[in-house]
């Protein structure tokens, strides 16, 4: 098996001029619905592919069609995506687009408006969850509350912290620094790190509610 990164640290994507023009479209308030959902899965392949990089890989070597061995690689556990529901499941397409047999788990867990503390409501995972590499996708980490309970969720079935990666689109030091606190070697994937939390538990600078923005329920009548 070829050597991963190491455990427990935030792997931010490269901030390039690309990266930065994509958040620019979803962190504006006025930008129609279609671009803001576009912009996100641009952003959410690229975290994706990042955090593929960052399971096992094997050696595994394939014949050319002129006749040499490259010296390849290959996934060297089973994978699973695990979406947090709902605003997880933004990132679900861009797995299954990366990987289509990937299997998928949901965890539903919705975060009280006005206490902002997570509740579970729901959960349906493959059977053999407890020997894959699991990806558990929430677009936003703000408080960790809801990050915590999906952990949970997912240690209670067998799964390892090393085997877990935490895909998110934006995170919050605050959720970063809970998440860390209690389960040190987890790691983090993520587009940006914001600056804090507002007094509302929404993130700043941020994007809002993300899942009322990528799913169109915030809409005033
Ligand atoms: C949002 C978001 C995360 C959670 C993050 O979900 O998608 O799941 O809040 O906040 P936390 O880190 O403070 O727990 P929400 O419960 O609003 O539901 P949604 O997915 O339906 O938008
Ligand atoms: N949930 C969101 O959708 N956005 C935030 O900033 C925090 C939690």
């Amino acid at each position: 098996m070829t050597a991963a990164p190491a455990l427990g640290t935030v792997h931010l994507l490269p901030q390039t001029r690309q990266l930065r023009a994509l958040h620019t479209i979803i962190r504006d308030r006025h930008v129609a619905r279609e671009q803001f959902v576009a912009a996100s899965g641009r952003i959410i392949r690229q975290l994706m592919e990042t955090a593929l990089d960052l399971l096992p890989y094997e050696p595994w070597d394939v014949p050319t069609p002129v006749g040499r061995t490259y010296p390849g690689l290959r996934h060297a556990s089973a994978i699973c995506g695990v979406p947090v529901v709902r605003a997880g499941e933004s990132m679900e397409p861009e797995l299954r687009a990366i990987m289509p047999g990937v299997p998928i788990g949901k965890i539903l867990i919705q975060r009280d408006k006005v206490t902002k503390l997570p509740r579970l409501y729901y959960s349906a995972l493959p059977a053999d969850i407890d020997r894959r590499q699991v990806l558990l996708m929430d677009p936003m980490l703000a408080t960790g509350g809801t990050a915590l309970a999906a952990i949970e969720v997912l240690l209670g079935r067998g799964v390892e912290v090393d085997d877990m990666v935490f895909v998110t689109l934006l995170a919050a030091p605050e959720g970063i620094a809970a998440v860390h606190a209690r389960h040190p070697g987890l790691r983090i994937v993520t587009s940006a790190v914001e600056e804090r939390l507002n007094e509302n538990a929404y993130m700043v600078p941020g994007i809002g509610d993300f899942g009322d923005r990528y799913f169109g329920t915030d809409i005033t009548r």
